[in-house]
């Protein structure tokens, strides 16, 4: 498929949802709606990188999602351990680099080892990078960023009297990453739900009916052309905002 998209997102976040749904509309238990889910993801995975995208993050697991039935909880783990274990190879052979945001450490062993082996071995590709956001929430992240800068001044690493943006963002589990363009959201619903709440807050959000088990790379290139249309002004005027680019 070619598609002819100027202004691409370098970054774009992904708020997968609607798997339940899928599995509940054909008379399937909830966890088959995530094995097909599991699946949309390689499928955007490599979608985006063909549609120009540097960067895909993928809300995987919240930190509220622990709250959910402990089966599904316990299959959603698995299935990432599973998913893991098979991508290794295919994210070397597709140079994907693989990188976590959220409190990994909570994680059960089994899929913290193979996080850790599949990011030490994919970290030296910088074409594009897949972030999978895992028992993630954004107040956590920004309570986790207050200790360690608490920590840091009360070293003497940071000067309090410095404090800005700048110096703060570095202590955000995204240190490093760029902010994301784009925040899509599938099946619907149209809420942020604890993502990346300092980081998209200059993003633009596209909300689609699709459920994720359904989304295909033709819904990707559709909301990367929606994005196109859209004028992103951070905070200036339209005017200044041609007047920039005309120069
Ligand atoms: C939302 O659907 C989706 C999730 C809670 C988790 C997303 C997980 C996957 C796509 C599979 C595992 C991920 C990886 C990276 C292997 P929902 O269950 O909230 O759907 P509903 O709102 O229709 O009930």
């Amino acid at each position: 498929m070619s598609v002819l998209v100027e202004n691409i997102p370098q970054h774009v976040a992904i708020i997968m949802d609607g798997n339940g749904r899928w599995a509940t509309k054909r008379g399937l238990p909830r966890i088959e709606g995530h094995r097909r889910g599991v699946e949309t993801v390689r499928t955007a995975t490599l979608a985006a990188r063909d549609l120009g995208v540097r960067m895909l993050t993928l809300y995987a697991f919240s930190i509220e999602n622990w709250k959910r039935p402990q089966d599904e909880v316990g299959a959603l783990m698995g299935l990432l351990e599973y998913y893991l274990k098979r991508e290794l190879e295919t994210f070397v052979r597709d140079r994907v680099r693989l990188r976590t945001i959220g409190r990994i450490e909570d994680l059960p062993a089994g899929v913290q080892k193979v996080l850790r082996m599949t990011t030490e071995e994919t970290k030296h590709f910088n074409d594009y990078t897949l972030v999978l956001a895992l028992n993630y929430g954004a107040r956590t992240e920004m309570v986790d960023a207050a200790r360690a800068y608490a920590a840091a001044v009360a070293a003497g690493h940071e000067k309090l009297n410095d404090s800005s943006w700048e110096t703060f963002d570095r202590y955000l589990y995204t240190a490093g990453m760029p902010e994301p363009d784009l925040i899509i959201r599938t099946s619907g619903e149209t809420r942020v739900s604890n993502f990346l709440l300092l980081q998209g807050a200059y993003a633009e959000y596209i909300f689609t009916p699709v459920l994720w088990p359904d989304f295909t790379k033709a819904d990707l290139a559709a909301a990367l052309a929606e994005y196109s249309r859209r004028e992103r002004r951070f905070g200036l005027t339209s005017e200044q905002v041609k007047a920039a680019m005309d120069k």
